[in-house]
Protein backbone atom coordinates (compact mmCIF):
# COMPACT_ATOMS: atom_id res chain seq x y z
CA UNK A 1 0.00 0.00 0.00
CA UNK A 2 1.35 3.55 -1.13
CA UNK A 3 2.35 5.63 2.74
CA UNK A 4 -0.53 7.36 4.09
CA UNK A 5 -3.07 5.95 1.32
CA UNK A 6 -6.47 8.02 2.62
CA UNK A 7 -4.20 10.90 4.69
CA UNK A 8 -5.15 14.05 4.36
CA UNK A 9 -2.83 16.80 5.13
CA UNK A 10 -4.16 20.33 5.23
CA UNK A 11 -1.08 22.76 3.98
CA UNK A 12 -1.86 26.59 5.05
CA UNK A 13 -5.62 26.50 3.76
CA UNK A 14 -5.18 23.44 1.49
CA UNK A 15 -6.36 20.03 1.87
CA UNK A 16 -4.34 17.79 -0.10
CA UNK A 17 -3.08 13.89 -0.48
CA UNK A 18 0.31 13.02 1.56
CA UNK A 19 1.65 12.69 -2.35
CA UNK A 20 0.74 16.22 -2.73
CA UNK A 21 1.61 17.88 0.02
CA UNK A 22 5.45 18.96 -0.18
CA UNK A 23 8.04 20.54 1.84
CA UNK A 24 10.88 22.92 0.51
CA UNK A 25 14.17 21.74 1.91
CA UNK A 26 15.33 25.38 2.54
CA UNK A 27 12.34 25.28 4.94
CA UNK A 28 13.66 26.63 8.60
CA UNK A 29 11.64 23.86 10.20
CA UNK A 30 13.51 21.13 9.16
CA UNK A 31 16.86 23.25 8.60
CA UNK A 32 16.66 24.31 12.36
CA UNK A 33 13.75 23.08 14.04
CA UNK A 34 12.76 26.64 13.67
CA UNK A 35 8.57 25.97 14.26
CA UNK A 36 6.14 25.35 16.95
CA UNK A 37 3.63 22.32 17.59
CA UNK A 38 0.39 21.16 19.02
CA UNK A 39 -0.89 18.01 19.71
CA UNK A 40 -4.48 17.84 20.17
CA UNK A 41 -6.77 15.26 21.59
CA UNK A 42 -9.74 14.02 19.42
CA UNK A 43 -12.48 12.30 21.55
CA UNK A 44 -15.85 10.98 19.65
CA UNK A 45 -14.97 12.98 16.98
CA UNK A 46 -15.00 16.37 18.77
CA UNK A 47 -11.43 18.14 19.47
CA UNK A 48 -10.83 18.74 23.30
CA UNK A 49 -10.07 21.73 24.56
CA UNK A 50 -9.12 22.81 21.16
CA UNK A 51 -9.02 26.67 21.97
CA UNK A 52 -6.94 26.19 24.79
CA UNK A 53 -4.41 24.57 22.35
CA UNK A 54 -4.54 27.18 19.46
CA UNK A 55 -4.05 30.30 22.22
CA UNK A 56 -0.97 28.10 23.27
CA UNK A 57 0.24 27.88 19.83
CA UNK A 58 -0.04 31.99 19.31
CA UNK A 59 1.62 32.34 22.06
CA UNK A 60 4.20 29.75 21.33
CA UNK A 61 4.71 31.54 17.64
CA UNK A 62 4.40 34.92 19.14
CA UNK A 63 7.76 33.94 21.69
CA UNK A 64 10.02 32.85 18.53
CA UNK A 65 9.52 35.78 16.65
CA UNK A 66 6.16 34.11 14.27
CA UNK A 67 3.18 35.83 13.20
CA UNK A 68 0.91 33.04 12.53
CA UNK A 69 -1.03 33.82 8.75
CA UNK A 70 -4.31 33.09 10.05
CA UNK A 71 -6.60 33.70 12.51
CA UNK A 72 -8.00 31.35 14.97
CA UNK A 73 -11.10 31.19 13.67
CA UNK A 74 -10.11 30.32 9.93
CA UNK A 75 -7.71 27.80 11.30
CA UNK A 76 -10.67 26.26 13.25
CA UNK A 77 -12.96 26.16 9.97
CA UNK A 78 -9.68 24.71 8.48
CA UNK A 79 -9.35 22.08 11.09
CA UNK A 80 -12.90 21.49 10.74
CA UNK A 81 -12.84 21.15 7.32
CA UNK A 82 -9.68 18.69 8.14
CA UNK A 83 -11.87 16.18 10.50
CA UNK A 84 -15.00 16.40 8.00
CA UNK A 85 -12.59 14.60 5.34
CA UNK A 86 -10.99 12.58 7.42
CA UNK A 87 -13.36 11.45 10.52
CA UNK A 88 -11.80 10.31 13.82
CA UNK A 89 -13.55 8.85 16.72
CA UNK A 90 -10.57 8.35 18.82
CA UNK A 91 -7.42 10.15 17.91
CA UNK A 92 -5.44 13.28 17.88
CA UNK A 93 -4.97 15.84 15.66
CA UNK A 94 -1.09 17.02 15.40
CA UNK A 95 -0.37 20.58 14.25
CA UNK A 96 3.10 22.80 13.33
CA UNK A 97 3.63 25.96 12.22
CA UNK A 98 7.58 26.97 10.88
CA UNK A 99 8.77 30.06 10.00
CA UNK A 100 8.84 29.60 6.17
CA UNK A 101 11.47 29.54 3.33
CA UNK A 102 14.52 31.15 3.29
CA UNK A 103 18.14 30.12 1.98
CA UNK A 104 19.84 28.69 5.37
CA UNK A 105 21.49 31.28 7.36
CA UNK A 106 20.92 31.69 11.44
CA UNK A 107 19.07 34.85 11.19
CA UNK A 108 15.58 35.15 9.53
CA UNK A 109 14.48 37.72 6.98
CA UNK A 110 12.29 40.04 7.87
CA UNK A 111 9.65 38.64 5.69
CA UNK A 112 9.19 34.63 5.51
CA UNK A 113 5.58 32.90 4.80
CA UNK A 114 5.09 30.58 7.91
CA UNK A 115 3.82 26.66 6.48
CA UNK A 116 1.03 25.05 8.59
CA UNK A 117 0.87 21.73 8.21
CA UNK A 118 -1.90 19.42 9.97
CA UNK A 119 -3.00 15.74 10.24
CA UNK A 120 -5.07 13.53 12.25
CA UNK A 121 -4.19 10.06 13.52
CA UNK A 122 -6.96 7.67 14.32
CA UNK A 123 -5.59 5.64 17.47
CA UNK A 124 -5.69 1.82 16.41
CA UNK A 125 -6.21 1.32 20.46
CA UNK A 126 -6.19 3.26 23.07
CA UNK A 127 -3.07 4.81 24.67
CA UNK A 128 -2.09 2.52 27.77
CA UNK A 129 -3.27 4.02 31.41
CA UNK A 130 -1.88 1.49 32.87
CA UNK A 131 0.07 2.22 35.80
CA UNK A 132 3.69 3.13 34.37
CA UNK A 133 7.24 3.39 35.46
CA UNK A 134 10.07 6.02 34.97
CA UNK A 135 13.55 6.62 35.64
CA UNK A 136 15.01 9.84 36.36
CA UNK A 137 17.44 12.08 33.73
CA UNK A 138 19.04 15.33 33.74
CA UNK A 139 16.63 17.79 31.87
CA UNK A 140 19.50 19.11 29.13
CA UNK A 141 16.91 21.20 27.21
CA UNK A 142 17.15 24.48 26.45
CA UNK A 143 15.56 27.27 29.16
CA UNK A 144 12.37 28.09 27.36
CA UNK A 145 10.59 24.82 27.85
CA UNK A 146 7.72 26.59 28.18
CA UNK A 147 7.73 27.48 24.04
CA UNK A 148 6.24 24.20 22.63
CA UNK A 149 8.88 24.52 19.60
CA UNK A 150 9.79 21.37 17.44
CA UNK A 151 13.52 21.84 18.61
CA UNK A 152 12.82 18.14 20.80
CA UNK A 153 16.26 16.84 20.57
CA UNK A 154 16.34 16.90 24.44
CA UNK A 155 13.47 15.29 24.80
CA UNK A 156 13.76 12.79 21.96
CA UNK A 157 16.72 11.56 24.04
CA UNK A 158 15.33 11.54 27.30
CA UNK A 159 12.40 9.13 25.57
CA UNK A 160 14.95 6.85 23.96
CA UNK A 161 17.17 6.56 27.51
CA UNK A 162 13.52 5.30 28.85
CA UNK A 163 12.72 3.35 26.22
CA UNK A 164 16.04 1.38 26.43
CA UNK A 165 15.66 0.90 30.25
CA UNK A 166 12.10 -0.38 28.99
CA UNK A 167 10.30 1.80 31.52
CA UNK A 168 7.31 4.40 30.34
CA UNK A 169 8.93 7.71 30.96
CA UNK A 170 12.21 9.54 31.67
CA UNK A 171 11.47 12.50 33.98
CA UNK A 172 13.42 15.32 34.03
CA UNK A 173 15.33 16.97 36.80
CA UNK A 174 17.29 20.05 36.59
CA UNK A 175 20.17 18.96 39.67
CA UNK A 176 17.90 17.55 42.20
CA UNK A 177 14.71 19.88 40.93
CA UNK A 178 12.28 17.93 39.18
CA UNK A 179 10.93 19.52 35.98
CA UNK A 180 8.62 17.64 33.92
CA UNK A 181 8.47 14.05 32.18
CA UNK A 182 9.91 14.14 28.09
CA UNK A 183 6.23 14.53 26.97
CA UNK A 184 4.74 14.68 30.14
CA UNK A 185 3.87 16.76 33.18
CA UNK A 186 4.98 15.20 36.54
CA UNK A 187 2.30 15.39 39.92
CA UNK A 188 2.99 13.81 43.13
CA UNK A 189 1.02 13.83 46.28
CA UNK A 190 2.31 13.72 49.76
CA UNK A 191 -0.15 13.89 52.62
CA UNK A 192 -2.94 14.52 50.48
CA UNK A 193 -1.54 17.71 48.82
CA UNK A 194 -1.09 17.47 45.05
CA UNK A 195 2.26 19.49 43.77
CA UNK A 196 3.34 20.25 40.12
CA UNK A 197 6.03 22.24 39.03
CA UNK A 198 5.19 26.32 38.50
CA UNK A 199 4.16 27.44 34.80
CA UNK A 200 7.35 28.85 33.84
CA UNK A 201 10.57 28.79 31.37
CA UNK A 202 11.17 25.42 32.87
CA UNK A 203 8.14 23.56 31.82
CA UNK A 204 5.34 23.38 29.26
CA UNK A 205 2.31 24.34 30.78
CA UNK A 206 0.27 21.23 29.42
CA UNK A 207 -3.25 21.99 28.82
CA UNK A 208 -3.88 18.54 30.47
CA UNK A 209 -1.96 19.68 33.77
CA UNK A 210 -4.56 22.67 33.72
CA UNK A 211 -7.73 20.44 33.49
CA UNK A 212 -6.09 18.91 36.91
CA UNK A 213 -5.44 21.31 38.53
CA UNK A 214 -8.94 22.85 38.22
CA UNK A 215 -10.44 19.03 38.71
CA UNK A 216 -7.88 19.06 41.71
CA UNK A 217 -9.83 22.41 43.03
CA UNK A 218 -13.18 21.43 42.36
CA UNK A 219 -12.65 17.78 44.60
CA UNK A 220 -11.71 19.91 47.20
CA UNK A 221 -7.69 18.59 46.87
CA UNK A 222 -5.11 20.86 47.89
CA UNK A 223 -2.76 22.19 45.34
CA UNK A 224 1.05 23.36 45.37
CA UNK A 225 2.27 24.75 42.16
CA UNK A 226 5.91 24.64 43.60
CA UNK A 227 9.13 22.65 42.86
CA UNK A 228 10.09 19.40 44.14
CA UNK A 229 13.30 17.66 44.25
CA UNK A 230 14.00 13.57 43.02
CA UNK A 231 14.19 12.68 46.89
CA UNK A 232 10.28 14.25 47.49
CA UNK A 233 9.43 12.42 44.33
CA UNK A 234 10.68 9.05 45.95
CA UNK A 235 9.26 9.89 49.12
CA UNK A 236 5.93 10.79 47.81
CA UNK A 237 2.75 8.82 48.25
CA UNK A 238 1.48 8.75 44.49
CA UNK A 239 3.14 9.91 41.12
CA UNK A 240 1.23 10.59 37.93
CA UNK A 241 1.96 12.34 34.37
CA UNK A 242 -0.26 13.79 32.60
CA UNK A 243 -0.15 14.93 28.42
CA UNK A 244 -2.33 14.93 25.77
CA UNK A 245 -2.41 11.38 24.64
CA UNK A 246 -1.34 9.60 28.25
CA UNK A 247 -4.22 11.91 30.22
CA UNK A 248 -3.74 10.77 33.73
CA UNK A 249 -1.47 7.48 34.41
CA UNK A 250 -0.03 6.41 37.39
CA UNK A 251 3.67 5.78 37.99
CA UNK A 252 4.40 3.12 39.95
CA UNK A 253 7.99 2.62 39.84
CA UNK A 254 10.99 5.15 39.56
CA UNK A 255 14.33 4.27 39.02
CA UNK A 256 13.27 0.74 40.32
CA UNK A 257 11.96 2.07 43.62
CA UNK A 258 8.27 1.83 44.54
CA UNK A 259 6.54 4.83 44.98
CA UNK A 260 3.99 4.46 48.18
CA UNK A 261 2.22 1.32 48.11
CA UNK A 262 3.78 0.62 44.50
CA UNK A 263 0.16 0.80 43.04
CA UNK A 264 -2.00 3.12 41.81
CA UNK A 265 -3.00 5.94 44.72
CA UNK A 266 -6.46 7.26 45.45
CA UNK A 267 -5.91 11.11 44.40
CA UNK A 268 -4.55 10.03 40.86
CA UNK A 269 -7.74 7.52 40.80
CA UNK A 270 -10.17 10.06 41.34
CA UNK A 271 -8.33 12.96 38.96
CA UNK A 272 -8.44 10.63 36.52
CA UNK A 273 -11.90 9.78 36.90
CA UNK A 274 -12.94 13.36 37.07
CA UNK A 275 -10.66 13.70 33.77
CA UNK A 276 -12.99 10.91 32.05
CA UNK A 277 -16.10 12.34 33.51
CA UNK A 278 -15.43 15.80 31.39
CA UNK A 279 -15.18 13.43 28.22
CA UNK A 280 -19.02 11.92 28.46
N1 LIG B 1 3.50 16.49 24.54
N2 LIG B 1 5.55 18.56 28.71
C1 LIG B 1 6.11 18.25 27.53
C2 LIG B 1 7.58 18.37 27.37
C3 LIG B 1 5.29 17.81 26.47
O1 LIG B 1 5.83 17.51 25.27
C4 LIG B 1 3.88 17.69 26.66
C5 LIG B 1 2.96 17.25 25.56
C6 LIG B 1 3.36 18.01 27.93
C7 LIG B 1 1.89 17.92 28.22
O2 LIG B 1 1.18 18.96 27.58
P1 LIG B 1 -0.35 18.78 27.15
O3 LIG B 1 -1.09 18.35 28.37
O4 LIG B 1 -0.75 20.12 26.67
O5 LIG B 1 -0.38 17.72 26.09
C8 LIG B 1 4.22 18.46 28.91
C9 LIG B 1 2.74 16.20 23.35
C10 LIG B 1 1.50 15.44 23.61
C11 LIG B 1 3.65 15.57 22.31
O6 LIG B 1 4.73 16.12 22.12
O7 LIG B 1 3.29 14.58 21.68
Amino acid sequence: MARGVGMMILVNNDLMTRDQATIDIEDRGYQFGDGVYEVVRIYNGVFFELDAHLDRLERSAAEIKIVLPFTQEKLKANLNKLIQQVPVQSGHVYMQVTRGVAPRNHPFPAKTEPVFVAYTKEYEKEPSRSPGRAVFTEDIRWLRCDIKSLNLLGNVLGKQFANEQNVDEAIFHRGEWVTEGSSTNVFIVKNNVLYTHPANHFILDGITRRVILSDANELGIQVEEEAFTKQDLLDSDEVFISSTTQEVRPIVEVNGQPIGTGKEGEITLSLHAKFTSRLR
